[in-house]
Order: structure tokens, then C-alpha cells, then sequence
């Protein structure tokens, strides 16, 4: 089963596996189809994470973040008198990391995949040549960003057109490029022309990125975050990602409660989150950040007497303040679119894997030649220590610019064990919120007893220590609940949907339930 945002994306991974393919092979195929069908977040120009489990219950991370380029500076994004320099860490060319995704799932490709390259590029071309059509989601998406591509481009692009829905559109530049890079290998992206035009392009267009930057992109193996909650086996992502840290803090944080007591999304259940959500991101915003760059405490981060004190002054009667907590008190011995996507093949094995241009289209920088988005993964630095990025997330030094390093993220693909056996495999976009809502999809399976479908496409919350308010989805929560919130003493605001759950559970007669999020135009396929 292969479960994305975009159904040609889910079908190709599908037909991978159909051919004998496993989850390595199809995780190739949804990757790069992604990229065709889902330009917003899908990418070759961006980065991500993977997780996995094998059959054997062998299991690892794959790190294809982005990183900052060799001439990249902690001060780049501001003005001689140390202010932020508007839209410069969100859009255009000094927004643009290094991409990492092509080196990622040829790394996961060679490792682990089965199939002949031809085998996976040829449907995903094809796909590219013939075209996609454009849905209503994506046509407001693109109508909504026309202004952008056409104050950052030098050039019209493709997508500034008023394109009817339904409408068909073809990529044939993104097909050749495919097909350089299926021929001549990673290589030709991170080495050959692809990669000559590429940094020709950001050069003309104020970017700092060269071919050393390129040439010394690697893909990195992980050791992934793995803990215990109750009876199941949580793997989640490790720096540079917060998200596993993040997870495992707030989950075990309120482990010691009796969650099924409580009322789905009641007053109570939604204070006891919040509260574990405050205090790991406030942890997240100082302790956190590229690993090889900085020391993470993280031992004593996930100690259950560490967590037992932060949890220590919560009570239901009234919020903590988020100016009061701060982060924990460590001895150091010396981290809007996104998209995931969630395979378990015929054999037993599973992949969890988030990819990301950051913002929608990425820094909206789009290389005609070569037909695809950059990133502008960048702005998730602390471009300046102290301040919010696009996300609203505070930023320490931890996670300050330097050459070389990986940006912090929040992206989580989480597979969940229960009984040594795979039970689960899931992931979202959604900026900061990625992290709560992962755990909250996690529970209302586990401890509310949801089908996938269900647990995808309840109502979710957030807190992210700053703002000191907790983000709701309005329209999934009655008033009663909003005003028992308020009158213990929290902010409530609502910002749009949060997130595009896709999971898929392994239901206790082994067969699979795919859940993709109503939210977008997210599809389950299965054989
Ligand atoms: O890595 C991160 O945490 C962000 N760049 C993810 C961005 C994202 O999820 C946007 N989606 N709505």
C-alpha cells in the first residue's frame, strides 16, 4: 500500500511494488512522482527524512535535508544594523539550501531497492510527459502564489497561467531532466550539467550555492529516536529533525496519565498536551539543531527524571505561562508545505518519509531549463537568534547559520511497533505543528481506538511554547470546550487546517488500512 498526496503519485508506487518492487524501489517511484504531480511541496529541488522498518524488524533514518552553502553566513539575512531583511531568508536565491532528495533516494535506492533504475524513472517520465491534471486545491494553491512567482522570477513561469481546473499540464523539461538523471545517475544532478545549469541559475538569481556545494552533498544515515509508550515501539526521526526528541518528550510526558479516561479532544485531554507540547518546545528551540554541528544533550533530554521535573508545576486548574518555563535546566558537557507519504510493500517491509521545499513552491524560484521549484528551506536557520521564522518558531544559537549545516526541522516520519510487529507507519506537513500532530494521530488510534481513516481526519490542536496559545481547528471543536479552555486561562486561535495526516496501521488480522488525509487530495492504494 502506498498512501501520498496525490493519487498518480500513490499509483506509481503501487505499480512499483505490483512489479516485484519493494518498499525502498516504491519509496524512489512516490518520491519523484511527487515531484511531478505535487510541485508545491513534492521536489527534486528540496530535501527530507526517512524512516524504515524491514520485515527482519531492522530499522534506520535516512537524513536528505538540505544544507547551507559553504559561503553562507550566521548574519546573512540581515542589514547592517542587524535587523531582518524582509522576504530575503523566504524567497528568491539566498533562501535556497543545498537540495538534498536526489541523493537521498538514490542512497535508499542502492542500499536496499531491488529494481533496475529504468524500471522506477520510466512510469514517473512518462507521468511527467503526459501531464497531470490540476485539481481545485492545487489551481487555488497556484492562483494564490501567481503574485510571488512573478516578483521572484525573471521570467514567466509555467504555473503563472489562469489555469481551469481539471486542466491537463505537461512537464516535459522535468521529463528530460528525469531522464539525464536515470542515465547518468545522482551524479548528473550533484556533478554533470544538470548541476552546472542549476547553480548558474541561483548565481543569476542572487544565490550564493556552487558546485562545491553540490559535489559535496551526501545523503546521511541516521540512528533514529526509539523509545517506549506503554506497550508500543515508537522510531521517529533524529537530528537535524526535531521531531523525534519533540515526540518522545511530549509522549512520555503524559504516558503516566490515563489517557482513555479521558473524552477525546475534551478540555482536559487538550490541557494535558499542551502543556507537554510548551515545555519540549521551548526545549526544542534552545538545546536543538544539526547534530553534527552542535552538542545535543540528548540522553538527558529523553530521561524519564528529567521530564517528570518539567512536567512537575502542570496542573489542569491553570496554563503555565510560556515566559515563566523556558527551557529546561540542562549542565551541558561542552536544533507551509511539506508533503509525506507512507509505504508498506507485499513483503513485510515499511517506509515512513516527509519531503519539503519548506514554504509552497519552495522560495517560488523555478528553473524553466530544468522544470522544477527551490527551496527555501533556509528560513528554518534562526536567522536571528530570538526571533520567529515562518512557523512562529524561536530560533537559539544552536540552530544558527553556518557553512555546511543542516537546518533544524520539525519533520517526524514515525513507524510505530505494538508487540515487536509493525503497526504502524505515518507522517504530515505542517511546519511546527508536524510534531503534535503525530502524536495526536498516534493516540487516537492507540488510546481511542480510531481506524486509520478516523484518526487521520479528526480535529487537531497545537502548542508550540511561542505564541502562549494553543492553535485549534475551530470547526472539528464545540464551544463549550473553546470556552472551558478560555476561562481556565488560554489563548485560542485557529489558522487554517493543520496538516495532511497519511498513515497506514496493520490491523490485527494483518491486513492493511490506509488513511489519507481529506484534507488535500491525499489517496490510499493498496493491492
Ligand atoms: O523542516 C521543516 O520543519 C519545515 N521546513 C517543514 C515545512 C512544512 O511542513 C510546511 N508544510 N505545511
Amino acid at each position: 500500500m502506498v498512501v501520498s498526496a496525490r493519487e498518480e503519485a500513490s499509483k506509481i508506487g503501487v505499480e512499483i511494488l505490483k512489479k516485484g518492487g519493494n518498499a525502498f524501489d516504491a519509496m524512489m517511484a512516490t518520491e519523484l512522482a511527487l515531484a511531478v504531480s505535487y510541485p508545491s511541496a513534492g521536489n527534486i529541488g528540496g530535501g527530507g527524512f526517512m524512516i524504515f522498518r524491514k520485515n527482519d524488524g531492522s530499522i534506520g533514518a535516512l537524513d536528505y535535508r538540505e544544507k547551507a552553502p559553504i559561503k553562507s553566513s550566521r548574519d546573512m539575512f540581515l542589514d547592517d544594523k542587524g535587523k531582518i531583511v524582509d522576504e530575503l531568508s523566504t524567497s528568491g536565491g539566498l533562501s535556497v539550501g543545498v537540495p538534498g532528495t536526489i541523493a537521498g533516494v538514490f542512497e535508499a535506492h542502492q542500499k536496499y531497492g531491488s529494481l533496475e533504475l529504468h524500471e522506477i524513472f520510466e512510469p514517473v517520465i512518462e507521468l511527467a510527459e503526459k501531464g497531470v491534471k490540476i485539481t481545485t486545491k492545487q489551481k487555488k494553491r497556484i492562483d494564490e502564489n501567481r503574485k510571488y512567482f512573478r516578483k521572484i522570477n525573471k521570467s514567466v513561469i509555467k504555473f503563472d497561467k489562469d489555469f481551469k481546473e481539471n486542466e491537463i499540464i505537461k512537464f516535459p523539461m522535468l521529463a528530460k531532466t528525469l531522464k539525464k538523471i536515470m542515465l547518468n545517475g545522482k551524479d548528473e544532478f550533484y556533478e554533470g550539467e544538470t548541476a552546472e545549469k542549476l547553480v548558474e541559475f541561483i548565481r543569476q538569481n542572487g544565490g550564493i550555492i556552487t558546485m562545491d556545494d553540490l559535489k559535496t552533498y551526501k545523503a546521511i544515515w541516521r540512528e533514529p529516536i526509539v523509545f517506549d509508550y506503554k506497550n508500543l515501539r515508537i522510531i521517529s526521526m533524529s537530528p537535524p529533525s526535531s521531531g523525534g526528541i519533540c515526540i518522545n518528550q511530549i509522549m512520555s510526558m503524559i504516558e503516566p496519565y490515563e489517557i482513555k479516561l479521558f473524552k477525546h479532544n475534551s478540555s482536559e485531554y487538550i490541557k494535558l498536551l499542551v502543556e507537554a507540547e510548551r515545555r519540549s518546545f521551548a526545549d526544542r528551540s534552545h538545546f536543538l539543531g544539526d547534530p553534527d554541528f552542535i552538542d545535543i544533550p540528548t540522553e538527558k533530554l529523553l530521561s524519564k527524571e528529567y521530564l517528570t521535573f518539567r512536567m512537575k508545576n502542570f496542573s489542569f486548574e491553570s496554563p503555565t505561562k510560556s515566559d515563566d518555563i523556558g527551557y529546561g535546566k540542562i549542565d551541558l558537557i561542552e536544533s507551509n508545505e511539506t508533503t509525506h507519504y507512507s509505504i508498506v510493500d507485499q513483503y513485510g517491509n515499511a517506509i515512513a518519509a516527509t519531503t519539503t521545499l519548506n514554504g509552497t513552491f519552495g522560495s517560488k524560484l523555478y528553473i524553466q531549463e530544468l522544470g522544477f521549484f527551490l527551496n527555501n528551506e533556509m528560513d528554518d536557520f534562526s536567522i536571528k537568534p530570538g526571533y520567529p521564522n515562518m512557523y512562529g518558531l524561536i530560533g537559539g544559537e544552536a540552530n544558527k547559520i553556518e557553512p555546511g549545516k543542516r537546518m533544524l526541522s520539525s519533520m517526524s516520519p514515525t513507524i510505530v511497533e505494538k508487540n515487536n510487529n509493525l503497526f504502524m507507519t505515518l507522517g504530515t506537513p505542517g511546519g511546527s505543528t508536524i510534531i503534535t500532530s503525530i502524536v495526536q494521530t498516534i493516540l487516537n488510534v492507540h488510546e481511542f481506538e480510531m481506524s486509520m481513516h478516523e484518526a487521520v481526519n479528526s480535529g487537531r490542536f497545537h502548542h508550540q511554547w511561542k505564541p502562549d496559545s494553543i492553535r485549534i481547528e475551530s470547526n472539528f471543536f464545540n464551544n463549550k470546550i473553546v470556552k472551558d479552555l478560555k476561562i481556565s486561562g488560554y489563548k485560542i486561535y485557529d489558522n487554517g487546517s493543520i496538516g495532511r495526516v497519511d498513515g497506514i496501521l496493520v490491523r490485527p488480522d494483518k491486513t492493511l488500512e490506509g488513511g489519507a488525509d481529506e484534507r488535500g487530495d491525499d489517496k490510499a492504494f493498496g493491492f
